[in-house]
């Protein structure tokens, strides 16, 4: 549908949300010397030789005076974790520069760190653009420092994913692809194989191994209360898988109690490792922003499934102060059980 002879306000800035962009704050020194700044996502690369960016502002906008008379601004796109960042340069009566180390660049222009990529320019020139002022600035210096950036669509934060070539939707797809479950799983048991073999070379199995994660979460736990904590995954704990690990002498069970042996506490400690490295073998198809995407995406689907789950799940509630963790130099994330 054609919306050209009236144009809804509303609808019109909803349209131009559909535009994904990233994120920038823009930046310039006033002739009384205050250093001003707005975030600012209307940026566009124009010309490579001379190099040359735009960008617009707001004609109402608290620093259209500045820039309009500033010799230069810089421009810097955001990364990733600088969402605050982003905010602060928005809100208004706050001190937008609050908490940052600014470095100063070419016309003592402010020049913020902790970005994807910076630009230095000298303006080139302003045209009118309607309730906006676009600014063309020709780059003098910029810095690339390859972080992940922040992405903004439709009025709010994203996170990149990049597509690789095997993501391409493959007719050859094997069976469940389509089953967030079976990925789930398939991912899950393949990420353990490593540690499932580990396990297996000492005779153990992957219920023991869950016994000595619940343990390593703190120490003095009943036989009662790790059955509950471990069979809380789908595994069924006997009496046997207890007495099996006290046969190794991994751990001690005097009554209900149950403690780890010294080559237990250490065995437990090396199995963590090992879960770890698997767990970074995992990420390894991964950087750093699509991980934290991936963690943020299973933790929805936690969110989404997890009602009327035992509150024994919650990190406070599980973990103790004598956790092998500490032991091991003070990790804080928990193991999974
Ligand atoms: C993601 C995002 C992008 C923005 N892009 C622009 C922009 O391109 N130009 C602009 O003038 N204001 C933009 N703004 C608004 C300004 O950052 C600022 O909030 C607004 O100008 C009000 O403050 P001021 O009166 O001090 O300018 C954007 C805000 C956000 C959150």
């Amino acid at each position: 549908m054609s919306n050209s002879t009236t144009i809804d306000s509303r609808q019109f800035r909803a349209a131009l949300g559909s535009f994904t962009t990233g994120v920038t704050v823009v930046t310039t020194r006033s002739v009384a010397g205050e250093d001003v700044g707005l975030t600012a996502n209307s940026f566009n690369s124009v010309s490579l030789d001379p190099p040359m960016v735009l960008w617009s502002l707001d004609r109402r906008s608290s620093t259209a005076a500045a820039f309009m008379a500033a010799e230069h601004f810089a421009v810097h796109i955001l990364a990733a974790d600088q969402e605050q960042v982003s905010n602060q340069f928005a809100a208004r009566g706050v001190d937008r520069f609050a908490g940052l180390a600014v470095e100063r660049g070419h016309g003592d222009v402010p020049l913020i760190a902790g970005c994807s990529a910076r630009f230095e320019c000298r303006t080139s020139y302003r045209h009118d653009g309607g309730d906006h002022v676009i600014f063309v600035g020709e780059v003098v210096a910029f810095d690339s420092f390859g972080r992940a950036p922040l992405v903004f669509h439709g009025g709010n934060y994203g996170l990149l994913m990049k597509k690789k070539a095997q993501d391409v939707e493959d007719t050859r797809s094997s069976f469940g692809d389509e089953w967030l479950g079976f990925l789930l799983g398939r991912a899950y048991y393949q990420m353990l194989m490593p540690l499932r073999a580990e396990v297996q070379r000492q005779g153990l199995d992957d219920i023991h191994y869950r016994i000595l994660s619940a343990l390593s979460t703190g120490e003095g736990r009943s036989v009662t209360e790790l059955s509950r904590l471990v069979e809380f995954s789908g595994h069924r704990v006997v009496d046997e898988h207890f007495a099996t690990l006290a046969e190794r002498e991994l751990i001690v069970v005097d009554g209900e109690q149950v403690r780890f042996t010294e080559a237990g506490r250490r065995y437990a400690i090396e199995l963590m490792a090992a879960g770890k490295s698997a767990e970074a073998d995992a990420a390894g198809e991964l950087d750093f922003n699509e991980a934290r995407l991936l963690k943020l995406l299973l933790k929805r689907v936690i969110r989404a499934t997890g009602q009327g789950l035992p509150e024994h799940w919650r990190k406070e509630n599980i973990w103790r102060d004598n956790n092998v963790w500490g032991a091991a130099g003070g990790a804080t994330e928990g193991s999974s059980t």
